[in-house]
C-alpha cells in the first residue's frame, strides 16, 4: 500500500498538554458566512485541517480575497469582488468536502446563481440533501440536478419561510440560517438543530447585522436584512478533538490536559465520561494581568487507576451525547467490566469501524435493533446500529485501514492502546479534522513514526 501510514508502538500511556483551536464544524462555515458580507472579516484561532484548505479555495474562486492575520491562525477574509467561478475550476474541489453545499444560499444573494459540486466527507451513511433541497426551494430558489453537480439561480429572489425539518440536522439548519439572513421577510424554521457550533454561527451573523431569535422548542426565527458586514470572531474551541484526547488518555490509561477544551459545550461527554470511571478538573482560564501571564482555561482528563465501568449511551441531536465522540469513546469502553451498549442514532452506518477492532481482540457485537434506549428512525430498517461491547478485552497490534475520520481517530487510540506495533494505513484522513495529530501524539509521549 501507500506510504500514508503510520507505525505505532502501543502501551505506552498518553501523557501531557495539548491544545484545541476552533471547531473543524463551526469554523468552515463561519468562512462561507463571509460572502455574505460587503467589508472584509476576520477569524481567530482557524486550525490547519483540510477542510479549511477546501473552503478557502472555493472562496478564492469565488473572488474572495483569503489572507493571513497577524496572529497564528488568524485569517482575513475580503469580499468586495465576489465573482462567479467556471464549473470546472469548482470541481477541482469535487467530492473533497460537504462544506460546497452551505455556499447556496449566500451564492445566490450574492450572484444570483450558484454551481456546487459532487459533495465529499466521510462514508457513514448515504448522508442526502433532500432537507437543503427542500429548504432552498421554498425560498424560491430552483434547483436542476446535473451529472456534474448542482445548478441552483433565483430569478424573483429570495424571500423568507416557514419550514420545518424532518429532522434536527445541522447542515439543514445552517443552509437556512445563510439563506434566511438576506430573504425578503421572515423565515421561521421549526425543528432546528440547536449545536453549540449553531448558536456560534448564530453568534457571527448577528455580528455582521442580522435578526435572528433563538426560541424555546428548537424554533428559530430569523429576519431578512438588505445588507451585512464583515465580522470579527473567534471561534468556539473543537469540542470533537477535545472528546476524542480525552477518550484516547482513558484509553491508554493515560492523562492529559486538553487547553481550550469548554466544560459548558461537552456535559454530555463528561456526565459519561465520570460513568465510566475516568476522571477529570476543569481548569478555568484567568485573564492575563501586569503581573501574572494568566492561564488558558481546558480540561484535564486521567484514567485514575483500577478497573473501568461499563455504561449504556446512545448518541443524539444536541443537548444528547454527539455521534461524533461515539467512535473514539468505544476504544475505552473495550477496557471497561461488563457490557456496555450503545445505540447510534443520527447515522445508520457508523459502526462499522468495529470491526477492525474485533481483529484487535475486542469482543464487539453489532445489531440491527434499537438496544437500550428509545426506538430510533433506523429501528427494523436493516441498518447495524447498535452495539454490545463486552469488555475488559486485552488488545493486540494489527495492520488497521482507516474507514473515515473519526473512526480513523478510534483505530489510533486502538493501536495506542494495544501491545505491540501495528500499522495504521490512510492516516492523512485524519488531518481533515485533527491539527498536527502526529505533533500531539509526540508531544503526550506515543511512540508512532512514518515509516
Ligand atoms: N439528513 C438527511 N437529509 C438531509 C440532511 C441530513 O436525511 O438533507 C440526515 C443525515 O443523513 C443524518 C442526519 O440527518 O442521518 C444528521 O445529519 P446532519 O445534517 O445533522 O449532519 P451534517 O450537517 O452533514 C454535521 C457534521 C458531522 C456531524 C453531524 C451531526 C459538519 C461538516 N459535519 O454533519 O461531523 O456528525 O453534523 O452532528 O459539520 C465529523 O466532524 O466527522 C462529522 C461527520
Amino acid at each position: 500500500m501507500t506510504d500514508d501510514v503510520l507505525v505505532v508502538h502501543g502501551g505506552t500511556p498518553l501523557e501531557g498538554r495539548i491544545r484545541v483551536r476552533g471547531a473543524k464544524n463551526l469554523v468552515s462555515k463561519a468562512m462561507v458566512a463571509t460572502l455574505l458580507g460587503d467589508s472584509p472579516s476576520r477569524l481567530f484561532d482557524v486550525p490547519k485541517i483540510r477542510d479549511v484548505e477546501v473552503v478557502r479555495g472555493l472562496l478564492g474562486l469565488h473572488g474572495v480575497k483569503v489572507t493571513d492575520g497577524t496572529e497564528d491562525g488568524e485569517l482575513v477574509f475580503d469580499p468586495s469582488n465576489v465573482e462567479s467561478a467556471s464549473t470546472d475550476q469548482i470541481n477541482v474541489h469535487a467530492g473533497s468536502s460537504r462544506i460546497p453545499i452551505l455556499f447556496c444560499g449566500p451564492l445566490l444573494h450574492r450572484l444570483g446563481h450558484a454551481f456546487i459540486p459532487d459533495l465529499g466527507g466521510c462514508h457513514i451513511g448515504p448522508r442526502p440533501i433532500d432537507f437543503h433541497l427542500q429548504a432552498l426551494r421554498e425560498f424560491g430558489a430552483t434547483v436542476e440536478k446535473t451529472p456534474e453537480g448542482l445548478h441552483l439561480s433565483a430569478p424573483n429572489g429570495l424571500h423568507g419561510t416557514k419550514f420545518a425539518l424532518p429532522y434536527p440536522s445541522v447542515g439543514a439548519t445552517e443552509q437556512v440560517l445563510l439563506t434566511a439572513v438576506m430573504a425578503e421577510g421572515v423565515t421561521e424554521l421549526r425543528n432546528a438543530a440547536v449545536e453549540p457550533e449553531i448558536i456560534d454561527l448564530i453568534c457571527i451573523l448577528q455580528k455582521m447585522g442580522a435578526i435572528i431569535k433563538v426560541h424555546t422548542d428548537r424554533v428559530i426565527e430569523i429576519q431578512g436584512v438588505k445588507r451585512l458586514h464583515g465580522y470579527s470572531h473567534r471561534p468556539i474551541p473543537d469540542r470533537i478533538e477535545a472528546a476524542s484526547w480525552a477518550a484516547a488518555a482513558l484509553a491508554t490509561r493515560g492523562h492529559v490536559e486538553v487547553l481550550g477544551a469548554q466544560q459548558a459545550d461537552m456535559m454530555t461527554f463528561l456526565n459519561i465520561f465520570r460513568s465510566v470511571g475516568g476522571e477529570y478538573e476543569v481548569t478555568d482560564a484567568r485573564p492575563p494581568k501586569l503581573s501574572d501571564p494568566g492561564q488558558e482555561g481546558g480540561i484535564r482528563f486521567w484514567h485514575p487507576g483500577g478497573e473501568l465501568h461499563a455504561v449504556a449511551l446512545e448518541t443524539d441531536v444536541h443537548p444528547g451525547f454527539m455521534t461524533d465522540w461515539q467512535q473514539p469513546l468505544v476504544v475505552a469502553l473495550t477496557q471497561a467490566r461488563g457490557l456496555s451498549i450503545v445505540h447510534e442514532t443520527v447515522y445508520e452506518q457508523r459502526l462499522g469501524y468495529t470491526e477492525a477492532l474485533n481483529t484487535m481482540g475486542a469482543n464487539i457485537q453489532v445489531y440491527r435493533d434499537c438496544l437500550g434506549g428509545t426506538p430510533c428512525r433506523f429501528g427494523r430498517r436493516n441498518f447495524k446500529h447498535s452495539a454490545v461491547i463486552a469488555g475488559p478485552s486485552k488488545l493486540h497490534a494489527a495492520d488497521l485501514v482507516i474507514p473515515d475520520l473519526r473512526a480513523g481517530f478510534s483505530h489510533l487510540i486502538a493501536a495506542l492502546a494495544a501491545e505491540g506495533t501495528s500499522r495504521v494505513y490512510g492516516v492523512d484522513l485524519i488531518n481533515r479534522g485533527y491539527e498536527d495529530f502526529e505533533a500531539k501524539l509526540a508531544s503526550l509521549g506515543a511512540h508512532a513514526e512514518r515509516p
